[in-house]
């Protein structure tokens, strides 16, 4: 039993974590928000330290130490459009780190002597189990208690939970690392017979999970682990191209679920709290992110089986297009009366975020009207664009929301689209065949006329053709967007 204090401490870093969440939900607080979370979960492991008789204590903080410098560097180091794959990498630790916690509490009681009589509801008190040996491990009878416990349905089921969740979310997550790293194929992964290798897979899971609880066998635990691995590759394979954050996205909430059930296990109640929330709050994004692409998530996970593909081919056309120079841009620009800016990963890549906004403050001071349409998927991971033009102090009320943002589209001179591709292209709203076919997109073709900075004729992340690019409206500013802006900014200021 922990001391009072510490439960307390527990307390106050569970609301800690909630309050993160709150702050996150505006890109004003989000920083903050980002502190009151950290804080609260070093509180966490610091009470842990306090509350807890720790064994191997050198150990275990030699491995916090590792971990810890090998996060921070990483994370200093990544680039923000990298940040999905590290996402991705932390995620999968967390999953894979409940899933190897479970298997060690199991075999807690095994290394103590006791066994779980068979038969499914077969519980009772620590007496109904049979020690192996006359000793019983050495063990306290209090000891021996707590070890029983881990023995009974309830616990088993949730630890045969989280062994299974955790390792689907660990070996996933590595799969859409290496995707996303392009270390392997972004493109869906397809086998003949693969939904039924899949759905095997899914109902040995399932007799390994019910047969562990029955047992209590730390042998079929780690069975069931390595199935779970099985499961997590084949459930991220055929996920393809654009798809795969937002399975970053929904890895994410299984790992909260599975630490959720560990805390059920641990009988630790912060942990319970921070993995539902992490679980709550990973569903809820991948639900407004496949809502954003215009996709349902079991069409994002299994559409490669049906035969649709969700990444194109990637082809260049050599169609002729419409191109000019950055003083005939300029002079488009500065005699508009309204533009609107649609940012997208390019601008990231560029890292042109200030470089925009500068442009975007010339135009201000000579009376041209400007916003930014956000969408919600721009970029590569979810408020991409928000928190890169939050870097360069963009005052929030210039981003517009999609919805505002069409509307002001359609009553602009010009859209000048900056590294953005797919999140304009009108196939989505044209071509029923095409992968981004449903997704809600800027109306940048209801402008006035189109600019697009960006630096050859390649196709966005979906991998097709944007028609937009042809239209006798767009005029393409080929270039680094940085270059193409900082050129821009430059003959502005000699008109
Ligand atoms: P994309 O469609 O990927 O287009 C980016 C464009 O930027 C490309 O056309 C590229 O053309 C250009 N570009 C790249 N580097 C550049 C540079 N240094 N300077 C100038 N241009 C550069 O981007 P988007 O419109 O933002 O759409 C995002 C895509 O990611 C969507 O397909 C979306 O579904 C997907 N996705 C996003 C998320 C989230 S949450 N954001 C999640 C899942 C999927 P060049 O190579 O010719 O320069």
């Amino acid at each position: 039993m922990i001391p009072v204090w510490a439960q307390v401490c527990y307390v106050v870093a569970a609301v800690c974590f909630i309050l993160a969440l709150k702050g996150l939900s505006s890109p004003k607080s989000a920083r903050r928000g980002n502190l009151v979370g950290a804080f609260g979960a070093l509180l966490a492991v610091v009470v842990t330290f306090i509350a807890y008789d720790i064994d191997n204590l050198g150990w275990i903080l030699l491995a916090v130490a590792v971990g810890a410098v090998g996060g921070a560097w990483g994370a200093r180091r990544v680039a923000m459009t990298a940040m999905p794959q590290l996402v991705a990498l932390f995620n999968g630790v967390g999953g894979g780190a409940a899933a190897l916690v479970a298997l060690l509490e199991l075999s807690e009681p095994a290394r103590a002597g006791l066994v779980k009589p068979n038969g499914f509801f077969n519980d009772g008190g620590w007496f109904a189990y049979a020690p192996l040996n006359d000793e019983a491990g050495g063990h306290t009878l209090e000891e021996l208690e707590r070890l029983a416990q881990l023995l009974t349905t309830g616990t088993l089921s949730a630890t045969a939970f989280t062994i299974l969740i955790g390792a689907v979310s660990f070996s996933g997550s590595v799969i859409t690392f290496l995707k996303l790293q392009e270390l392997m194929t972004g493109r869906p992964i397809t086998f003949p017979g693969g939904p039924f290798v899949f759905g095997g897979v899914l109902v040995a899971a399932l007799g390994l999970g019910v047969w562990t609880v029955a047992t209590g066998s730390v042998t079929l635990a780690i069975i069931l682990a390595v199935v779970g691995l099985l499961a997590g590759v084949l459930l991220v394979l055929p996920v393809g191209g654009a798809d795969v954050p937002i399975v970053i996205s929904l890895l994410n909430a299984f790992t909260g679920l599975a630490v959720a059930a560990g805390g059920y296990v641990l009988e630790n109640a912060l942990l319970l709290v921070a993995g539902t929330l992490v679980g709550a709050s990973g569903t809820i994004l991948t639900r407004a992110m496949a809502r954003a692409m215009g996709r349902s998530v079991s069409s994002i996970l299994f559409g490669a089986f049906k035969g649709g593909s969700t990444a194109g081919r990637g082809e260049v056309s050599d169609r002729p297009v419409r191109s000019a120079g950055p003083d005939d841009v300029a002079i488009m620009l500065a005699y508009a009366r309204k533009v609107i800016v649609v940012p997208g990963y390019g601008l990231a890549v560029a890292q042109a975020q200030h470089t925009i906004r500068e442009l975007v403050d010339l135009l201000e001071k000579r009376g041209v009207e400007v916003g930014y349409a956000i969408h919600p998927v721009a970029g590569r991971m979810p408020g991409h664009m928000n928190v890169l033009l939050a870097e360069a102090n963009v005052p929030y009320e210039q981003l517009l929301e999609m919805d505002t943002a069409n509307g002001q589209l359609r009553t602009s001179d010009v859209a000048l689209v900056v590294g953005a591709n797919d999140v304009v292209n009108p196939a989505a709203r044209t071509s029923p065949g095409s992968p981004i076919y449903g997704m809600p997109i800027l109306d940048a073709d209801h402008a006035g006329a189109i600019v697009f900075l960006k630096r050859s004729m390649r196709p966005g992340f979906a991998g097709i053709e944007n028609e937009l690019l042809f239209d006798p409206k767009t005029t393409l500013l080929f270039g680094d967007a940085k270059a193409s802006l900082t050129a821009l900014v430059t003959a502005l200021k000699s008109l």
